[in-house]
């Protein structure tokens, strides 16, 4: 019996203890599940965060992206507008006086050069005694911006008046007319101008005023050159340009239909036909008539031909690339033989520019007056003898 009260009591201190013992295990589990909880909880936050920061991520390269191109765009901007400063720079300097200068190049002027005697055979006669050739540019000089990027400026070419005239755009009818080349750059814009309607629209670049008659371009049907008298504001005279099968004269300037030029002895047309599409077609004109005296095809390329002009009965055709760099004189075609491309000094005009959608020369000033990307430019050449080799 007292054995059974050991046992039981014995029993009962066993039971005690292992409850002790599942209480205790009971706090242990609890405890690790209350960690296991937080883990978990702790997980799913960092799992979220993480997500949340891969979204961020994405967003970020993204938007990286996204400045990535504006910032190439910017870029290009940019290059556009230091082109642009350097023009203004350009100009500003023109008329600070501080004028870019290009070396004059005369090494061909020497003791045995005798001067050209007008050859016998050739059917076309000058009126002049004219034997220079250009030689160099020998300056620079940007007057003013105003117009679209294309279109011409000229003065009276005759030397008649000084007036100078604004023909802006390849496709309009209306001429703008200054006094002079004072008031032309001292003039806000255009206001200091008078308007001159034409009864036509002209087409492309290649007009010339001449002895108080501006001579346009236009095209309908065929191309025909007007002459119209700004003395009394009637067209004078208009002629259908006798060739068939246009093509526009410039590879590079296809507004350009037809070209007219004024030298030292008169009127001239530069133009290209299909049947000889390669090169550049002259013909001198009578500038009072406008009958064609006489016509020849040129060795002069017509691709990436940017514009032309005459000197003294020699075309002198400038080159240029699509993508504007410096404009060069690259083929001279002289009526009377005297010169050759080979013989010509290779002209470069200064600096880099856009491109010159018309270039008139001026006989009596020995001036370029150049339309580069609606920028009024005067070249001042240089000029020397043709030589009698
Ligand atoms: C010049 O012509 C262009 C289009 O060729 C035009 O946008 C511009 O307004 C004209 N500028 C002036 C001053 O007439
Ligand atoms: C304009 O003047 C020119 C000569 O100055 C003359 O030949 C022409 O007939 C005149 N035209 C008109 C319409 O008066």
């Amino acid at each position: 019996m007292r054995g059974l009260v050991v046992l039981v009591a014995l029993a009962c201190v066993a039971t005690a203890q292992h409850q002790a013992l599942i209480d205790y295990l009971e706090r242990r589990l609890l405890a690790i599940e209350d960690r296991i909880t937080l883990w978990q909880e702790q997980t799913t936050r960092y799992a979220s965060e993480l997500r949340e920061l891969k979204q961020q991520m994405v967003l970020q390269l993204e938007s990286l992206d996204k400045e990535k191109e504006t910032l190439r765009t910017n870029l290009d901007s940019v290059g556009t507008r230091v082109d642009r400063v350097e023009r203004e720079l350009d100009y500003l300097e023109t008329h600070n006086g501080a004028q870019p200068c290009v070396d004059v190049d005369d090494k061909l002027i020497e003791q045995q050069v005798t001067l050209v005697t007008k050859k016998q055979n050739s059917k076309y006669f000058k009126l002049t005694d004219c034997s220079d050739m250009m030689s160099s540019i020998k300056a620079m000089k940007i007057l003013k911006r105003v117009g679209g990027s294309k279109g011409t400026w000229t003065k009276d070419t005759s030397g008649a008046s000084g007036k100078v005239f604004i023909f802006n755009g390849t496709a309009e009818d209306t001429i703008n007319e200054f006094a002079d080349v004072k008031d032309f750059t001292r003039s806000q814009g255009l206001s200091l101008s008078t308007n001159l309607k034409l009864p036509s629209a002209w087409r492309g670049t290649g007009h010339v005023v001449y002895n108080n008659h501006v001579y346009y371009v236009t095209q309908a049907e065929e191309i025909m050159v007007v002459k119209y008298d700004m003395g009394n504001s009637s067209v004078t005279d208009s002629t259908v340009f006798p060739v068939q099968d246009h093509v526009p004269v410039y590879g590079l300037n296809p507004d350009t239909v037809m070209d007219l030029a004024v030298d030292e002895e008169g009127l001239w047309a530069i133009y290209a036909t299909r049947q000889n599409e390669r090169h550049i077609s002259l013909a001198k004109m009578d500038s009072g008539s406008l009958d064609i005296e006489q016509m020849w095809d040129t060795n002069c390329p017509r691709e990436n031909a940017e514009v032309g002009f005459v000197i003294c009965g020699t075309l002198y055709v400038v080159y240029n690339t699509k993508q504007p760099g410096r404009s060069q004189v690259q083929c001279v075609f002289d009526v009377n033989d005297l010169v050759t491309s080979e013989e010509a000094p290779l002209v470069y005009f200064p600096k880099r520019y856009g491109s010159h959608s018309s270039l008139k020369y001026n006989p009596q000033e020995q001036l370029l007056y150049a339309w580069d990307d609606g920028y009024q430019i005067l070249y001042k050449l240089t000029m020397k003898q043709k030589l009698e080799i």
